[in-house]
């Protein structure tokens, strides 16, 4: 179990998430945690935009803003900017040689952005004050949505192509292992590596993982970092069920925002984009009626479930049938993992409740899950959610991570994205089926 003793209070949680927050804050971006990562993450400040629209409107805009300092010339919005130096995080930016300022890595995250924004805009009662507000981010955020829509689908299938597991925000999910296993490493890093010396090494990725991920990031260097040669040649291309949802929901959102602010152009090629990845859906779908991720070199589906396939729900993807079938597998899940929803299926092989993204559960996975049940009309499995994850944090704090079969604390301490998921949606009961991401009807 972990060190904290107390079940804190509901009140004192909200009090904790606040003081939080302004610990991690940089100054216009937050870390995600100060001694694990001492940068800015892209899907991590997405989600802490929605719990700073809880309380301050103009700070959750300014961490999208300053997101999007680090946005390349096409688009891309990469997974970490490195606004300020800091000597206790590997990679850095000398192990990426991009060439961007400020610095950046080479690979992106979940699209997250769109929606935060959609729910500041919503927040703010005063309709030309949100209407300015977004005109400065609302390119920025077309532009990368554009970006995946072109780069990262060269062929206009409909399904966008990752290169690298760390774009997922699932960096060590079993989705990725059969990807992994054909990349034979040319560099060793294991020296270089800063996480297993601060987090228990049993719950990080092994070695030979970050061995294998450092090389695709040398196969990109030697692309000089180019968009459509990465897309094309890096020797991971999947196509990542987590992110096709995350980027359908955010079309949407984004179409709500053109729609709002009178954007007919960009209004009309969300649609076109809506349409085709909405179709493409069906290539995820495996024999037991559950969607998977797709490996893009094989042709082979993912061999199991992982939270992600719950995620359909959060996207409006899924059919009502679907649904009932998630619905089926998560109370079969019910017994062994009471404290749901673990990252990856607990009677596949390659389950583990304590290693990253192989068991473990992420509060901001459950928040876009119970979003989805609600909208589904599964509202008291999406509550059930919602207390479990807040039992999580009241007993433990506000973890990385945590232990589906017993709730306890994993990984960092004083995470940014729980402490802003607590405010926004997990100490908030009444809010539920009502508010924040659940009110895109
Ligand atoms: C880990 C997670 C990733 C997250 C980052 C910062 O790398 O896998 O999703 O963005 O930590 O919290």
């Amino acid at each position: 179990m972990s060190a904290q003793t107390q079940v804190m209070t509901p009140q004192a949680c909200t009090d904790l998430a606040y003081a939080i927050l302004r610990r991690n804050d940089r100054g216009g971006y937050t870390v995600p945690n100060h001694s694990v990562y001492p940068f800015q993450w892209n899907w991590d400040s997405a989600f802490v935009a929605m719990g700073f629209a809880t309380f301050d409107r103009a700070r959750a805009w300014q961490e999208l803003e300053t997101l999007f300092l680090g946005q390349w010339p096409d688009g891309m919005v990469p997974s970490i900017v490195f606004h300020a130096p800091a000597d206790h995080y590997y990679p850095g930016p000398s192990a990426w040689g991009t060439r961007h300022q400020p610095p950046t890595t080479g690979i992106t995250q979940p699209p997250v952005a769109a929606t935060a924004a959609r729910m500041i805009v919503e927040a703010e009662p005063d309709r030309q004050t949100a209407l300015a507000a977004l005109s400065r981010v609302f390119d920025p955020i077309f532009a990368s949505h554009h970006w995946w829509h072109t780069v990262r689908d060269p062929d206009g299938s409909g399904l966008v192509t990752v290169v690298h597991p760390w774009e997922t925000g699932r960096d060590n999910s079993p989705d990725w292992d059969g990807p992994l296993s054909a990349i034979v490493p040319t560099v060793d890093v294991s020296a270089l590596r800063k996480d297993n010396k601060v987090v228990d090494p049993s719950e990080r990725p092994t070695d030979l993982f970050y061995n294998r991920v450092m090389t695709l990031v040398e196969e990109a260097k030697a692309l000089h970092w180019d968009g459509l040669s990465v897309a094309r040649r890096l020797s991971m291309r999947v196509c990542d069920l987590g992110i096709q949802c995350i980027l359908l929901r955010a079309d949407h959102d984004l179409l709500a925002l053109a729609e709002l602010s009178g954007r007919e152009a960009e209004a009309q090629q969300l649609r076109d984009w809506i349409e085709r990845s909405t179709k493409a859906f069906a290539r995820l779908k495996a024999a037991d009626g559950t969607f998977r991720s797709l490996d893009l070199v094989t042709g082979q589906l993912a061999p199991c479930v992982t939270s992600a396939s719950f995620l359909p729900l959060y996207a409006r993807v899924a059919s009502p049938q679907e649904a009932e079938t998630l619905i089926a597998l998560m109370a079969a899940w019910q017994d062994d993992t009471p404290f749901m929803v673990p990252s990856s299926d607990p009677r596949h092989d390659s389950y583990d409740a304590r290693r990253y993204w192989r068991g473990p559960v992420w509060i901001v996975v459950n928040r876009m899950i119970a979003d989805g049940l609600a909208h589904y009309g599964f509202a008291d499995t999406a509550e059930r959610l919602r207390q479990t994850s807040a039992a999580s944090i009241m007993t433990h704090g506000f973890r990385e991570a945590f232990d589906p079969r017993n709730g306890d604390g994993l990984g960092g301490r004083d995470f940014s994205w729980t402490a802003a998921m607590w405010l926004e949606w997990a100490g908030q009961p009444a809010r539920t089926d009502t508010a924040g991401l659940a009110r895109l009807t």
